[in-house]
């Protein structure tokens, strides 16, 4: 290949860019992103082939974040199912259609630890827990990747720390956080055979995560092996510039290179190297390196014996998959006086809400080619099972949806104040003035504090975005045919200003009190979240009893004590209390979802290894013997508390 040829394969446009044309036409391009369709991608493909002197053809990338044209509930959504193979289910239909529409490789998923939910793009990922985010990363590139679909983790890494949860902001973290904390999901991904990953905008530790060594180099390629190709975000090698990192785009490109991110997204950066490479700056075999990554991923896809799509009318939308996703999604946060289920005849029932019937919002941010004609509104999802609903002055009962519109998350949609919107706080207090049972039904892509409801409204319901089926698996809920069993993938603040906030936090000198002044709270919020992490409700009740320990295997049995069948999901948290650093209060480190009809107890049971006691201290992972905690608990708050001894080293 010649200089040119190689940083081709180095770069990727979009379709509209100017520069993009000619330098298809020329072979000159890796790969595109955001041309989507069989018709425009084969066109693409054609041009490329035509051009590409030694036929190597395009790989088309697209952001196919919760579904292509079915659309799936937002990831954090699907996290609260804590159900790995529904996350794969979800990334399958999402392959499958996108797939049929030419494109072969995602930027999916997006496994981002996030603890400060002013950060918008708490959405895309799976909360702020690193096993459950772990276990959603894996479901995800499995799914994505069945025959020959590429997935791409990302951002690498730490994005989600982003300091005061403003977008692209910098992040300054202790290895032992990033290690513990923040990689262990790119790590499961890697495991899981991913084939790409993607950097991240921000700087860590002071140097932008696209010229990283220490995390593309050092941790991800040597020691994790990992062997597809890393990209960069979109303008991220230029950005290194307002970083302060680099003078120039050459100078730019010259270290993102080195540092290890193959693919250039967008800012055409990469073409510059030829001339680095030609004065002496940059050896050859940097640029090498990069392009052997990029062409085994694009042998892996298939790209060489298949590089076209039939055109052929798209597959129909898969919904019963979407509503089985959604219904598992959803989170009972207070259910008063069982207020719900709703019965399905002999209420007059009011649905109120700016979110109550827009189909748009449904979709979430991110949302592929998803049609917001083809997205099921709870207004319609309600009116199915119980026809025209009335108006306030009529009902028995209000069912109020409310909570943030798709744009008030995603990319750049932090927010400085994670309440309910005014006018929506206004209009939940002047229904529940009504006297009226109201249930309030909580759309939005993070948890928002919701205090004043918490503590006025009797029933809550956490719905999230939950794609094209809404509607109708919330009507699954509200009405009772689903039992709700989600739990929160992420803590919920009484106030925006006790984020960032999360369960597994380290100890302080001075353990939070309401008592004593002294100690580690605030003024003029209650201690702790509003909900804690792990937590969801069900229509029936579970009882925790009877904790066994025997080495490092743990059970107990849970038995549901209500009159209804249903699904628990059944924490196991750890705790080193003293050790030669700081452990955090609890760390999940197992969880199941157990099925348990009327009546019905199992002993559920956990095996961890000494794997699962380990932290990071001084450059490696250790174990050190002494006593550990444990939990058998329905969320992390509560539970069964035990303890074990670990001898051996
Ligand atoms: C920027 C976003 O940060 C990234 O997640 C996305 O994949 C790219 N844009 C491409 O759209």
């Amino acid at each position: 290949m010649t200089l040119e040829e190689k940083l081709g394969q180095l770069t990727q446009f979009v379709p509209d860019q100017p520069e993009s044309r000619p330098a298809l036409e020329k072979g000159l391009v890796g790969s595109m992103l955001g041309a989507i369709g069989a018709e425009q991608t084969n066109q693409l493909q054609r041009s490329a082939l035509a051009g590409s002197r030694l036929k190597i053809p395009l790989l088309f990338g697209y952001d196919v974040i919760h579904g292509y044209r079915t659309i799936f509930p937002i990831p954090l959504g699907i996290a609260a199912s804590w159900d790995p193979q529904l996350a794969e289910l979800s990334a399958r239909v999402a392959a499958r259609e996108a797939r049929a529409a030419g494109i072969r490789w995602t930027f999916a998923p997006m496994v981002d630890i996030a603890r400060d939910a002013r950060w918008g793009r708490i959405a895309e990922g799976a909360g702020e827990d690193p096993l459950l985010g772990s276990a959603m990363a894996a479901g995800y590139v499995r799914g994505f990747q069945e025959n020959g679909f590429l997935a791409c983790a990302k951002h690498y890494a730490a994005y989600g720390a982003a300091e005061s949860g403003r977008d692209y902001n910098t992040v300054e973290m202790s290895e032992r956080t990033l290690r513990e904390i923040y990689l262990p999901p790119f790590r499961s991904a890697v495991d899981a055979g991913v084939a790409t990953l993607m950097s991240a905008f921000e700087s860590v530790n002071g140097i932008p995560a696209t010229a990283n060594h220490h995390l593309l180099d050092d941790i991800l390629r040597r020691e994790w092996k990992f062997k597809g190709f890393v990209v960069s975000d979109w303008d991220a090698v230029a950005e290194l510039i307002n970083h302060g990192l680099a003078g120039s785009k050459e100078e730019a490109a010259r270290k993102a290179i080195t540092a290890g991110v193959d693919m250039d997204m967008w800012d055409n950066s990469y073409s510059r190297l030829a001339g680095e490479v030609r004065a002496g700056r940059l050896p050859e075999s940097v640029i090498d390196r990069a392009v052997r990554r990029v062409l085994r991923v694009k042998v892996q896809a298939g790209l060489f014996d298949d590089p076209y799509t039939p055109e052929t009318a798209p597959p129909p939308l898969e919904r019963d998959a979407a509503r089985r996703v959604a219904q598992r999604s959803i989170v009972l946060l207070k259910n008063e006086n069982s207020l719900l289920p709703l019965p399905k005849s002999g209420r007059r029932i009011a649905v109120v809400g700016p979110l109550a019937d827009s189909k748009v919002d449904m979709l979430g941010p991110w949302s592929g080619k998803g049609m917001a004609e083809d997205s099921v509104t709870p207004l319609e999802g309600i009116r199915s099972i119980v026809g025209e609903p009335v108006a306030v002055e009529q009902a028995d009962v209000i069912v109020a949806i409310l909570g943030e519109n798709r744009e008030m998350s995603g990319e750049a949609a932090s927010r400085a104040s994670i309440e309910l919107p005014a006018d929506q706080q206004k209009l939940l207090e002047s229904l529940v003035a009504t006297a009226k049972p109201v249930i309030l039904v909580v759309m939005s892509g993070r948890p928002l504090a919701i205090s004043w409801a918490a503590e006025h409204v009797p029933a809550i319901v956490e719905a999230w975005f939950l794609g094209s089926e809404s509607g109708h698996a919330l009507a699954d809920i509200l009405f009772g045919d689903i039992n709700p069993s989600g739990k929160l993938p992420v803590t919920f603040p009484r106030a925006t200003g006790q984020v960032p906030i999360y369960y597994n936090y380290l100890p302080t000198g001075r353990p939070a009190d309401a008592k004593h002044k002294y100690t580690s709270k605030y003024l003029d919020v209650p201690v702790g979240p509003l909900f804690p992490f792990g937590f969801g409700l069900s229509y029936t009740k579970f009882d925790y009893s009877n904790l066994t320990i025997n080495g490092l295997t743990m059970s107990a049995t849970v038995r549901n004590i209500g009159s209804r069948d249903g699904e628990e999901i059944v924490q196991m948290y750890i705790r080193q209390p003293v050790a030669s650093v700081s452990r955090p209060v609890k760390e999940l480190k197992a969880f199941q979802r157990v099925a348990l009809k009327a009546g019905e107890s199992k002993r559920v049971e956990f095996t961890i290894t000494k794997r699962d006691l380990q932290f990071w201290s001084d450059g490696a992972w250790i174990v050190e013997p002494g006593e550990f905690k444990v939990w058998i608990a329905p969320d992390s708050a509560s539970g069964l508390e035990g303890k074990f001894e670990f001898t051996s080293k």
